[in-house]
């Protein structure tokens, strides 16, 4: 069993009216794990309150066991974030220096940060490019730049937000097998926040499937996806196990997310349904497809995926 590196309670932050994240608990376990959603599902809300750049409106959460309230200079050592957007370089500087003086932001001595951000550039794959000016740097090495600063204080977890937008089909392999192989080979904790399924899918074997603010899954990406079976979702007003137990005795597959019954779809199984709950008695208050499935979310990132790809 692995263990969490970061465990939230509630989590919760509401930009005014606008809801950002809403009581996310969850047990983000050591490995690599993506933050999967659509736009706007919460996921750099999540990020940026995990880091402490945002506080939260309610709710808890420790990142290896320090509390983002209390220990947030604790967090933020033990972090190294790929922010979404471009960070906002030093006009007329070279990688190795940006890089170092990154270094010394987060503490580390003058020879310290000139060792770790030549380093982190030949790790990125920058090596021979570090004494060029970043202005000249494409996107793509930008995007690399932004890694080697993340990596350059040797922290124990790497958050990535997006890493690969704006990048061409090239690029976006180099950036996602980057960074599964600090996962693979240096033993570091990824996160990869995207909205494409695709792309966590190669590079972590864990998902949070985020939308509207809330974790609508989590688990292993295999079997979160072998699960996106068309599904009718059933509630009803009492009887809730009765029905389960008719259901399943009647050879439909379900299962339950603990609030709605799910029922894997086939031709006439809302029918089905109505006849087996009339038959033990049960009323049935809804039956139908509901707002934001999984199935729903998975539809939109894959969706999403095709339009990146012509
Ligand atoms: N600074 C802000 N002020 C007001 N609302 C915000 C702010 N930042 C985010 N939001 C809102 O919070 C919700 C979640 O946004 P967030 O940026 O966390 O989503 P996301 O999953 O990262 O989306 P994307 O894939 O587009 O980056 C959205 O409805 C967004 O409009
Ligand atoms: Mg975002």
């Amino acid at each position: 069993m692995e263990t969490e590196i970061i465990v939230t309670d509630s989590l919760t932050k509401f930009y005014g009216k606008i809801r950002g994240i809403e009581d996310i608990s969850v047990k983000i376990p050591s490995g690599g794990v993506g933050f999967l959603g659509p736009n706007a599902a919460g996921k750099t809300t999540l990020i940026r309150t995990l880091l402490g750049i945002i506080r939260p409106t309610r709710g808890s959460a420790q990142v290896l066991g320090y509390d983002i309230r209390h220990e947030i200079n604790e967090v933020r050592d033990r972090i190294g974030y790929v922010p979404e957007f471009n960070t906002s370089f030093i006009p007329d500087t070279t990688a190795m220096s940006f890089v170092a003086f990154c270094g010394r932001m987060n503490g580390l001595s003058y020879p310290e940060s000139k060792q770790r951000a030549s380093d982190s550039l030949f790790y990125v794959g920058l090596g021979e490019e570090r004494y060029r000016k970043f202005d000249t740097f494409s996107l793509g090495m930008k995007q690399k730049v932004k890694l080697a600063v993340a990596l350059v204080h040797d922290p124990e977890i790497i958050i990535c937000d997006e890493p690969t937008n704006g990048l061409d089909p090239s690029g976006r392999v180099q950036m996602l097998e980057l960074i599964r192989n600090l996962q693979i080979d240096e033993g570091k904790n990824v996160i990869l926040s995207s909205h494409l399924l695709r792309d966590v899918e190669k590079t972590t074997d864990y998902a949070l499937v985020i939308s509207e603010g809330e974790i609508l899954a989590k688990g292993n990406i295999r079997e979160l996806t072998a699960n996106k079976r068309s599904t009718v979702s059933v509630k009803v007003k009492s009887k809730y196990n009765d029905l389960l137990e008719a259901l399943e005795v009647n050879g439909l597959n379900v299962w339950t997310d603990g609030a709605f019954i799910e029922v894997e779809k086939t031709p006439a199984v809302e029918k089905e349904i109505f006849i087996i709950a009339n038959r033990i008695g049960v009323d049935i208050r809804y039956l139908g497809s509901r707002s934001r499935s999984l199935e729903d979310v998975f539809v939109s990132l894959f969706k999403e995926q095709e339009v990146q790809i012509h």
